[in-house]
Formats: structure tokens, sequence, C-alpha cells
């Protein structure tokens, strides 16, 4: 094999340095070495957007994004999304493999003995104007969870660290159904542990009079398909504010807050939002020409579309297209649908778009499920936080194990004006 390293040639001084290369990587710790002829403090590497920059190993996710394949822990996103139940692919994402059948039993008798939150919880939500968003409203009721659980600021004990993951993820749907039910003027559904997880969430937002809300089955197993397609997806803005968060040790609450808080902007959780408002506000598939063309020059973009990794179409929007065409036999036809596959039939064969790679994304398809179902528009990055919410924490977990963990603290290139002595009001212009 040939030799794993590369070799940098400081044209300053003419000095070389032979870095090793770790899986394709080089150690960026190690341009400090790389000095100038004056005292420096060495070579950074520049990457605002985390661009090239490996911020974690990780045996979690795998994405190529060239070749549009997306696995958790192995196991290609299509399998587990046609085959697998959410809490199970949940449990092979936290802990590393399938679970048997026992393993199972027991994963679900403790997700569904964590559901219900403290009394107190209504109280808060009430706090929230009527008209509130759900996804702030989400936000700041998972930061609020850390004042009910001191405890989980024990966030080097294994243990401690494995109580809060089951107590988040079970919680999630119950806070998100509520912050819906507080928009709606509605009372609060109470979790029902009979059910599947998706059946349980769909229950808590729909209930009203009925003794058991019975969702229908089609509809269950897509959001169930919807929420496994949405698990994880590596390092992401979301689940770097998880890390960056969690590497101070922060109790996961807050960190959980910190990771929704980045997904709830439109270039990330917020696009699928973004993607129905503006295929609304394009109306009609013959208009749909003239906004590409308006996206071209430069006016906005066609949300829904590009991605930081793949340079290809997106392995989760395949499947969603796919899942619609069953979605809409229950529900009907959405009728966006036509101004969306027209703009997709058109950005694929425009040269703006094939030369910058950008394909649809999880998001483009998503949310025009989600409204047939009858989720209001800005429920749906809430629906995306929901089954995120479990790789933020494997990826919390998986970091906190790390032996070798240290505390995320990045450099800057400080571009601002040298020493000056100060001014006094009176002599300020
Ligand atoms: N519409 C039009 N042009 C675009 C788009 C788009 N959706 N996305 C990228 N471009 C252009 C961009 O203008 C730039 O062109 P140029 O080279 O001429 O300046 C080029 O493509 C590269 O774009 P970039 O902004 O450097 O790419 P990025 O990797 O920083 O951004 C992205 C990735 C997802 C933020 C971006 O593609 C985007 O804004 N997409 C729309 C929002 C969206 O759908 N977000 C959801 C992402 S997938 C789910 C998730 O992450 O949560």
């Amino acid at each position: 094999m040939a030799d794993q390293s590369i070799t940098i040639t400081d044209n300053r001084t003419g000095a070389s340095y032979t870095l090793p290369l770790i899986d394709g990587a080089v150690d960026a710790t190690l341009l400090e070495r790389i000095h100038g002829l004056e005292a420096d403090h060495g070579v950074f590497s520049l990457d605002p957007a985390l661009e090239n920059t490996a911020v974690a190993r990780s045996t979690i996710t795998y994405i190529d994004g060239d070749r549009g394949i997306l696995r958790y822990r192995g196991y290609n996103i299509e399998d587990l999304a046609k085959r697998g139940d959410f809490l199970e692919v949940a449990y092979l994402v936290l802990y590393g493999e399938l679970p048997s059948a026992s393993q199972l039993e027991a994963w679900i008798y403790d997700i569904k003995h964590h559901t219900m939150v403290h009394e107190n919880v209504k109280q808060f939500i009430e706090g929230f104007r009527h008209d509130a968003h759900p996804m702030p409203m989400l936000v700041s009721s998972l930061a609020a969870l850390a004042t009910f659980y001191p405890d989980s600021r024990e966030v080097t004990d294994p243990a401690v660290r494995d109580l809060q993951i089951r107590r988040s993820i079970a919680k999630v749907p119950t806070l998100a159904a509520y912050a819906y039910r507080h928009s709606q003027g509605l009372f609060y559904v109470y979790p029902d542990n009979d059910l599947s997880f998706a059946a349980n969430f769909l229950t808590m937002l729909w209930k009203r009079v009925e003794p058991r809300y019975a969702p229908n089955p089609v509809l269950e197993r897509a959001l169930n398909t919807l929420f496994i397609l949405h698990m994880d997806h590596e390092q992401n803005c979301g689940t770097y504010a998880m890390r960056v968060a969690g590497s101070s040790l922060a109790d996961p609450y807050s960190c959980l807050a910190a990771a929704s808080a980045a997904l709830s902007g439109p270039l990330h959780g917020g696009a699928n939002e973004a993607v129905l408002r503006m295929l609304t506000s394009i109306g009609s598939k013959a208009r749909v020409p003239e906004f590409v063309r308006s996206v071209i020059e430069g006016h906005g973009r066609l949300m829904g579309f590009g991605h930081r990794v793949y340079k290809n179409y997106d392995p989760r929007a395949r499947i969603i297209k796919e899942l619609a065409d069953e979605v809409f036999a229950v529900t009907g036809t959405n009728p966006l649908l036509e101004i969306a596959l027209e703009l997709e039939h058109i950005a694929l064969s425009d040269e703006y778009f094939i030369s910058r790679k950008l394909y649809p994304n999880v998001d483009f398809y998503s949310g025009l499920i989600y409204q047939s179902m009858g989720f209001p528009i800005d429920m749906f990055p809430v629906l995306f936080a929901i089954p995120r919410t479990v790789g933020w924490l494997a990826h919390w977990n998986e970091m906190l194990s790390d032996p070798h963990h240290r505390i995320v603290r990045p450099r800057q290139v400080y571009e601002g004006v040298g020493e000056r002595p100060f001014v006094p009001l009176e002599r300020r212009g």
C-alpha cells in the first residue's frame, strides 16, 4: 500500500513537513507545526462552514454523496425504510445492532414508560401566544425538561446518559403534540402506550372525543417511514450543534434545544416548510418556468433542492416520492404535486442545476405528504425534529463515550484593527 501521508512544503521557508493520513484525513492540529520565519502560531485550517473538515470519527451513519448512498450502521436506508419499525431502527442507530426480540420488547417497554411529561409542562406551554410557531415552542420545552431532570447533568455517567436517551425519545412527540394542540386551542391528549410510536403521535395530535382515535394504517406506516428517513444524517448543522453544546458537558435537554434550534432554519430542517410556501406562492404549473428563471437570475433559491454532501439524487427524496403515491391514494392527491413535479422536471434538465449538481433533497416531497396528512405547514420542522432526536442522541452519546473527548473550541483568523489607545467620550468624533 502507498505511504499514507502527505508532504507539505512551506514556500515561505522552504521547509517540508510530512503529515500522516488517517483514513484519508489529515490531523489539522498537526498544521500547527508549520511555522513561518517570524514567530507565529503555526498554520491554521480555515473552513468556516466546515465544508472539508471532519469533526468526528463516527460509526453511526455512512453517506456517499456522489453515489446517493445512505446507511445507518451499515444497513441501506431503502431496506430500513421498507422493512423497519421506527423504534427498532432507533435502537440500531443508538446501539449499533438491530435488537433481538427480547431486546426490542424491553426497549419498546422502556420508551413507552417515559412518554408522559410532568403536568407543569402544560402550564408553560399555556404561556405561549395562541399563534406561536410550534418549532420555537418545541425548542423551549426541550430545554425546560432539564429543570425536571436535574440528574441529567451527570453526563459522564453512561447509565445517566442512557436514561436521558430513553426519556427524550419518548417525550419529544408528547411535547410536539402539546405545542400543536395549544396552537389549535385544544385540550392536551395523554400518550397511549398501547400504540406504535407513530400511531401514538397521531393520536395525541388528532384525537377529539372518541374513546380511542384510530389512525389510518397507511398513514401510520407512512409516518413511520418518514421518521426512519429523518432519523440521522451524520454531521449536519443540527447534529453538530448537539455536539458543540454537548462537548461542554451541558445537560442533554439543553443540547437538544440547541440542535433543534439549528434544525429550524430554512436552509436545514425548516426547508420542508419553505418548500410548501414556495409551491403555494408559485400557484400553478404554468408559472414554473418563470419561477425557475427567477431563481437562475439570483432571486432566491429553489427550496428542497441542493445539498452540501449529495451531488446526486438524495436517496431519501426518492423513497419519499414513492411513498407519496401510497399516501395520496388515501388522502387524495395534493394539488401542489404537479407544480413540484414540473419544478423537478425543469430544474433537472437545466444547465444551472446540472452544473451545480442540485437535485431534490429530503425536504422537497416530504411537505406534500405532511400537508395531505393534515399537518399544518408550520408543524413540518417539528416532524423533522421528532425522529432526528434519535440521531442527535446517538452522536452525543458516541462523543461522550470517547475517553479522548474534549470541548469544541475552534480558532479564528482575526481581521480587526490592531492595538489602539482608549478614546474618551469627549474626544470621539
Ligand atoms: N437553488 C438555487 N441555487 C442553489 C441552490 C438552490 N436550492 N442550492 C445551491 N445553489 C447554488 C448556489 O447559489 C451556488 O451557486 P454559485 O456557485 O453560482 O454561487 C451553488 O449552488 C452552491 O451552493 P452553496 O450555497 O455553496 O451550497 P451549500 O453546500 O453551502 O448549501 C444547501 C447547501 C442545502 C444549504 C443549499 O443547497 C440550499 O440552500 N438549498 C435550499 C434549502 C434546502 O433545501 N435545504 C435542505 C437541505 S437537505 C435537509 C437538511 O439538511 O435538513
